[in-house]
């Protein structure tokens, strides 16, 4: 079953019990500065979870969203990715745990067919109430339920509505596991991936965490849709899904370099196309790249994925700006993408001519910094050439020490800091010099 098939049954499953399916929202949060980026499906719905606005009881929604954390694994791992589409279905104080536990287990076993003796099920050690539901009513057996502390089974946004949940996994075998005779959901290994989050929104959280009870008590479901596709098509890597493979076969046409003939190319077509879809989600959004916040981030990721494609894939020359139209043709239920092709196609352009000078010139210098380093047996990079590459080339940070890791090497991280703090230290030498002439 391919995406777009799946995010369409869902939509239709949660219109037919009566929720009011919308477009996604902008990847760019509304009057909500507690956000980068939308990251949850739930976000844009704060302030009808808070009791704020109250004309939809109940919606469902396949939300853009995009996340920070971890940007330095993509590409690593078969799971993690900046930008990616979840599936949701809210109760905004109309339907609770019953009703959202038991639409969950007939779309999935139902609708999508997944067979139940693969699925567990994880609860909130005090939720009595949910284990019962999915025991008693569902059907699921004990062995197949497990209650997990707060770490596992309480979700929150940070600032805004949260509450325990109850999570859905799907047992991918034994031969993804660890091996131990105790491994269940909740376990650090990829055996049981989790896929399905339903929670129960029943506190607001403060910024220091204080939980104050709502008055109302909600559903906000989350479910990765690319998690999802990979499962459905039997792959247990998501790059591997309809999606990823078909912006991995532009990425090859382009670059002349075959996805699968080692584990760096692989490496640097999933970093190029989870980077390149992100871009032009946000960028198709009104996001700009820069020098902070939002617009940092979408930097960082620009020039990391040009990185890529300038080590592994051989593109000495703009190249990421190409992948957008396939983007844009792949994800045509977002249909700004397509309307602000040419923009977007011209930023990424714009950004990858800029970035390409300082990449080279810096990396050039690094090779030649670590070449030296080992010739002297030492696996660290001093912060003063750290320092040197960010200050005098404008080579970031992050790429240094993204290289060294791909050499086996460390950055000395405090000593770059340092540099940092003593160079602003001479500048506000020299500002209070100028200002006393
Ligand atoms: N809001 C539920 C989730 O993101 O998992």
């Amino acid at each position: 079953m391919n995406t777009a098939t799946i995010r369409s049954k869902f939509l239709d499953f949660f219109g037919r019990q009566h929720h009011v399916v919308k477009n996604s929202f902008s990847i760019l949060p509304q009057d909500d500065p507690t956000l980068l980026f939308i990251s949850a499906g739930m976000a844009p719905f704060k302030p009808y979870f808070l009791g704020l606005k109250t004309d939809i009881k109940r919606a469902a929604t396949c939300q853009k969203c995009f996340r920070t954390t971890d940007i330095d694994n993509v590409g690593y791992t078969f799971r993690h990715h900046t930008f990616f589409e979840m599936l949701g279905n809210f109760s905004f104080g109309d339907y609770f745990k019953k009703e959202a536990i038991a639409w969950a287990w007939e779309f999935i076993t139902k609708d999508l067919g997944l067979p139940k003796d693969r699925l567990h099920v994880s609860v909130h050690h005090s939720d009595d109430e949910a284990y019962q539901i999915w025991n008693r009513d569902m059907g699921v057996p004990a062995d197949h339920l497990v209650k997990l502390g707060d770490k596992d089974n309480f979700w929150t946004i940070g600032v805004g509505p949260s509450g325990p949940c109850s999570e859905i996994y799907i047992d991918q075998g034994p031969a993804l596991g660890c091996g131990d005779p105790k491994c269940a959901p909740g376990c650090d290994c990829a055996r049981y991936l989790e896929f399905w989050n339903l929670v129960f929104t029943q506190y607001n959280r403060a910024e220091d965490g204080t939980l104050t009870p709502l008055e109302k008590k909600n559903i906000d479901t989350g479910m990765g849709l690319e998690r999802l596709a990979a499962i459905m098509q039997g792959k247990t890597d998501n790059y591997d899904n309809d999606v990823f493979q078909g912006i991995v076969r532009h990425v090859e046409e382009i670059t002349h370099r075959r996805y699968n003939d080692s584990t760096q190319i692989r490496t640097a077509m999933r970093v190029v196309g989870d980077h390149v879809r992100a871009l032009s989600v946000a960028l198709a959004d009104g996001a700009m790249p820069g020098n902070e916040g939002r617009g940092y981030v979408l930097r960082k990721i620009l020039r990391r994925a040009a990185r890529f494609g300038y080590r592994y894939l051989g593109q000495e020359k703009p190249f990421l700006y190409q992948i957008v139209p396939t983007i844009s043709r792949i994800l045509d239920v977002y249909p700004e993408i397509q309307q602000n092709l040419d923009h977007v196609s011209r930023v990424i352009h714009g950004e990858e001519e800029r970035f390409l000078v300082t990449l080279k010139t810096g990396s050039e210098i690094l090779t030649d910094f670590i070449g030296r380093l080992r010739k002297d047996g030492k696996a660290e990079l001093d912060g003063g050439r750290a320092f040197l590459l960010h200050d005098t080339y404008g080579f970031p940070l992050d790429l240094t020490r993204e290289i060294c890791r791909e050499e086996k090497m460390t950055v000395d991280e405090k000593g770059f800091a340092t540099e940092l703090e003593k160079q602003r230290e001479r500048e506000i030498g020299r500002a209070s010099c100028r200002e006393r002439v």
